[in-house]
C-alpha cells in the first residue's frame, strides 16, 4: 500500500502533481491543505477563534474529503444543526480563507484533531484505492512518517508567484509581486510556527521544479516511483 508524501511552500504545484499522479498509479489523492482551509471556513463562519473551539467545531463538522483525484471535493456537515452536507470545495479558495488559513492552522489544538482524521483519511484510500498520494506540508514528518516516498516540492518564489497568479488572474486582477509577497508571508507562518512546521527533512527526495513544467515534474516523479518500484 504506497503513500507517497508530496510536501512543500505554496504554489510549488503540488496539487496538480500529486493529483497527476493519484491518477497515474490509481491511488487515492488527499489534499490536506483543503482540511486546513475547511477548518478556517467553519471558524469564520461560526465566528469562533479561541483554539479548543475551533478544534471542537472541526470535529463536530465531520469534514469529509472524497479521496478523488480527478474531481476533488470538500464536504462538511454545517450548520451543525441541521445535519447538513455542505459542499465547500470552491469556497475554501477564496482570498480570505488563504489570509487566515496560516493562523488557524498554527493551533495546536486544530492541528491534533486533523491528525486523526489525515489518518483515517490514508487508511481509507490504501483500503479503497490501493495506496494515497498525500499532498501538505508536514506528510512526510509528522503525519505519515513511514511513506514510502517523501518528496519535498518547490520552486523559486517568482516561480512560484507567476504560477499562482496565473491561476489566480482568472479570478482577479492581482500583480505578481503582491502574489509574491502574500506566498512569502505564508511560507514564512508556515516554516516557523511550532507546531508541526514545514521543514525539510533528510529523508525527503528534494524536487525543484522552477525550470520544469507541470507534465516534466509528474514525469521526474514517476521516474522516482518506477525506480523504487512502488507501483508494484
Ligand atoms: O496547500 P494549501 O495552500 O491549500 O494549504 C493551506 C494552508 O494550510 C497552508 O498555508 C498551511 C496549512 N497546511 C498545514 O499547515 N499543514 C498541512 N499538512 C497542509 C496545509
Amino acid at each position: 500500500m504506497p503513500v507517497i508524501a508530496i510536501d512543500g511552500p505554496s504554489g510549488a504545484g503540488k496539487s496538480s502533481v500529486s493529483k497527476g499522479i493519484a491518477l497515474r498509479g490509481g491511488w487515492g489523492y488527499l489534499d490536506t491543505g483543503a482540511l486546513y482551509r475547511g477548518s478556517t471556513w467553519l471558524a469564520l463562519q461560526a465566528g469562533v477563534s479561541a483554539p479548543e473551539e475551533v478544534a471542537n467545531l472541526v470535529v463536530k463538522s465531520n469534514l469529509n474529503f472524497n479521496l478523488s483525484a480527478s474531481d476533488p471535493k470538500l464536504i462538511a456537515n454545517y450548520p451543525l444543526e441541521q445535519e447538513s452536507k455542505t459542499d465547500i470545495s470552491e469556497i475554501i479558495r477564496e482570498e480570505l480563507i488563504t489570509n487566515a488559513v496560516s493562523a488557524f492552522s498554527a493551533m495546536p489544538e486544530v492541528r491534533r484533531e486533523l491528525l486523526l482524521l489525515q489518518r483515517n483519511f490514508i487508511e481509507k484510500s490504501n483500503a479503497q484505492f490501493g495506496g494515497a498520494v498525500v499532498e501538505g506540508r508536514d506528510i512526510g514528518t509528522t503525519v505519515w512518517p513511514d511513506a514510502e516516498l517523501k518528496i519535498y516540492l518547490t520552486a523559486d518564489v517568482e516561480a512560484r508567484a507567476t504560477r499562482r497568479q496565473a491561476q489566480l488572474s482568472e479570478l482577479s486582477d492581482v500583480s505578481a509581486s503582491s502574489v509574491a509577497d502574500s506566498l512569502a508571508k505564508r511560507d514564512a507562518i508556515d516554516s516557523m510556527r511550532a507546531a508541526s512546521p514545514l521543514r525539510q527533512s533528510e529523508d525527503q527526495i528534494v524536487l525543484d521544479a522552477t525550470y520544469l513544467n507541470l507534465e516534466e515534474t509528474i514525469q521526474a516523479l514517476w521516474n522516482l516511483i518506477e525506480e523504487r518500484k512502488i507501483n508494484g
